[in-house]
């Protein structure tokens, strides 16, 4: 990790579900104050168990030391009172539900309980930032997307976007998400940002390929884990581009044709799909996940991914 030059000592995480439990642990991991914020529910109870699990798997696949889950957990604290979490709090992430009226009132509220220097950024991950903002008086400047992947504390990449928030902040925010280990990238307003529009354009043939009858669930799949996603973890599209020819021009060149043609004359849209089809899925799926049952295939997937990003460091 690089070193947190920015004077972030204690964070502020709002919403403790998939994704504030997650970002919890980076922070925390990182040697930062934690204040994990929820309405009283079993969630905000179960909160630090849950980080602690996460943790204790990071030291179990020898990520980390075990001697820092205890040390990380201590740093945490847990709030039900909005104002007493954000007391303090250098950084905010908000982790709310993808909500737009909640989003709103949750920013109106934080902008106010905050200092004027404390970034604020919205782990949404399709909303807009000035959307989000629209009803915020003073202080939009200071509110960005910070947009994790999920789940952030074992796939780093991230997007911050904010059309209406100042270069400093955004570069702020960027520079303190690489000194927690994130690998951060900044992008203009759109809808979606990029991994999300990269991930639907996908899941948009995905859905063709299988509703066409043009093959099976665990076929597309595999065309992934066993095609595409081996190189896609080092190469992107347009990695793969520069190897498929002499180099990335020309590839751009040759292959211009065949893809425009592609894009006009076969890319089908999908807009729409029934019960059945949904049922058809989920029984065509089953065997995908080779007898595992959903906790085990996600305990699978995260001991996968933590060992592919250890190949990869
Ligand atoms: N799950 C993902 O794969 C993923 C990935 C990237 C970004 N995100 C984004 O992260 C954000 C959080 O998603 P999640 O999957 O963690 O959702 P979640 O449902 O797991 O967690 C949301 C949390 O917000 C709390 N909450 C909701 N309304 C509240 C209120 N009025 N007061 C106090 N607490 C309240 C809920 O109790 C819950 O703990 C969303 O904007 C989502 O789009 C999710």
């Amino acid at each position: 990790m690089k070193q947190n030059t920015h004077e972030i000592q204690t964070v502020a995480v709002i919403g403790c579900g998939f994704i504030g439990y997650s970002w919890g642990i980076v922070f925390a991991r990182a040697g930062l104050r934690v204040h994990m914020y929820n309405r009283k529910s079993p969630t905000l109870d179960s909160v630090k168990d849950r980080m602690r699990e996460g943790l204790t798997f990071l030291a179990e696949e020898k990520v980390i030391e075990p001697e820092e889950v205890e040390a990380a957990i201590n740093r945490v604290q847990t709030f039900d009172d909005l104002k007493a979490a954000v007391k303090d709090a250098d950084y905010i992430q908000e982790c709310m539900w993808e909500d737009l009226p909640l989003k709103q009132r949750i920013f109106r509220e934080l902008t106010e309980l905050t200092d004027p220097s404390v970034p604020i950024g919205s782990s949404c991950s399709g909303l807009m930032i000035s959307d989000i903002t629209s009803q915020v008086t003073n202080g939009k400047e200071r509110c960005v997307v910070a947009h994790p992947t999920n789940p952030p504390h074992l796939i780093p990449f991230m997007e911050i976007s904010g059309d209406k928030a100042s270069p400093q902040i955004k570069d702020r925010v960027f520079h303190f998400m690489e000194s927690v280990g994130q690998k951060p990238i900044q992008c203009r307003e759109v809808y979606g940002y990029v991994l999300n529009r990269l991930q639907l354009s996908l899941i948009q043939e995905a859905l063709y390929l299988v509703k066409e009858g043009i093959c099976d669930v665990p076929a597309v799949d595999q065309a992934l884990t066993d095609g595409l996603g081996l190189r896609w973890a080092f190469t992107g599209p347009y990695g793969v581009e520069e190897l498929n020819s002499a180099g990335l021009g020309e590839g751009l060149e040759k292959y211009k044709d065949y893809m425009i043609e592609f894009f006009t004359e076969h890319q089908q849209k999908v807009l729409d799909y029934d019960q059945d089809f949904v049922e058809n899925c989920v029984r065509q799926f089953r065997p995908v996940m080779n007898g595992m049952d959903h906790k085990e295939y996600l305990l699978w997937r995260d001991r996968m991914v933590t060992r592919a990003r250890k190949l990869k460091e």
